[in-house]
């Protein structure tokens, strides 16, 4: 009956999909919190990444629409497995809601549409404020061996002296262990790399993933706002 077309957005096939590009943005988070890391080392050395970075020119402007593309799909392919899920009560998650800590383990995977949500209106908004300058500081420039570059490092400070910011932050980066937490290891699940014999394994994994990445984001609006 269902043509091949169909097959493609079948359940598994937007499983499939939200897993791909789920695992493809947390290597993206990994970096980025990677690259962030610099703020602690102070303006030169942030500056110094992320005038490296736009050194790529095109190339980074291509990475960024692929990257635009990445959270849209992983969005709509999400949403759409959360409404086939809502309709029809998925035996899978009711059996994998049974294992370990069934408290937790529901509160995580039944908040992911809610926590996914917000992190997406946030990466508008984060990218809006430090990529594009909406609530100023576009215009800041530094100079860095002899050439003038974006001033971000003093951007990113000047917005975490606000302790608004540094609230909405903070707040944010724990719903992102939160979702974390969860699709950490239903992402390797999604994609078909998750044994059930490794499935402890992957929940502990997911825990301490969601943990450090969390942490590693939230100290930075509280370092820059104490110490900066
Ligand atoms: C305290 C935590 C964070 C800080 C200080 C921070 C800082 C920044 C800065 C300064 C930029 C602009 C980079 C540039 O123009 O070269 C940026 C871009 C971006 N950030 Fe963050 N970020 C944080 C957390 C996050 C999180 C948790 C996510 C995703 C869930 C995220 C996603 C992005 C994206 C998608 C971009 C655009 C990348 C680009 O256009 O090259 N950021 N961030």
């Amino acid at each position: 009956m269902s043509t091949p077309r169909f097959q493609l957005w079948s359940s598994v096939g937007k499983k499939l999909l939200t897993g791909i590009t789920g695992l493809a943005l947390m290597g993206f988070i990994v970096t980025h919190l990677v690259g962030n890391l610099n703020l602690f080392v102070g303006s030169e050395a942030f500056n110094g990444y992320t005038e490296a970075l736009h050194q790529l020119g095109g190339l980074l402007v291509v990475a960024e629409l692929g990257l635009a593309g990445l959270f849209l799909l992983h969005a709509v392919s999400a949403i759409l497995v959360w409404r086939d899920n809502s309709g029809a009560r998925s035996v899978q998650n009711t059996v994998v809601a049974s294992k370990g800590s069934p408290s937790k383990q529901t509160v995580f995977s039944q908040s992911m549409i809610v926590t996914g949500s917000v992190l997406l209106v946030f990466v508008v908004l984060h990218v809006a404020q430090f990529r594009f300058g909406i609530f100023g500081g576009l215009d800041y420039t530094t100079t860095l061996d002899g050439k003038e570059v974006r001033d971000l490092y003093r951007l990113v400070v000047e917005t975490f002296k606000n302790p608004a910011w540094v609230v909405v932050y903070v707040g944010v980066m724990v719903l992102l262990g939160g979702h974390l937490r969860h699709g950490f290891w239903s992402a390797f699940q999604s994609v078909g790399l998750l044994d059930p014999m490794l499935r402890p394994l992957a929940y502990s994994a997911g825990a301490v993933f969601a943990v450090a990445i969390a942490v590693g984001f939230l100290v930075m609006p509280i370092y820059l706002f104490l110490f900066a």
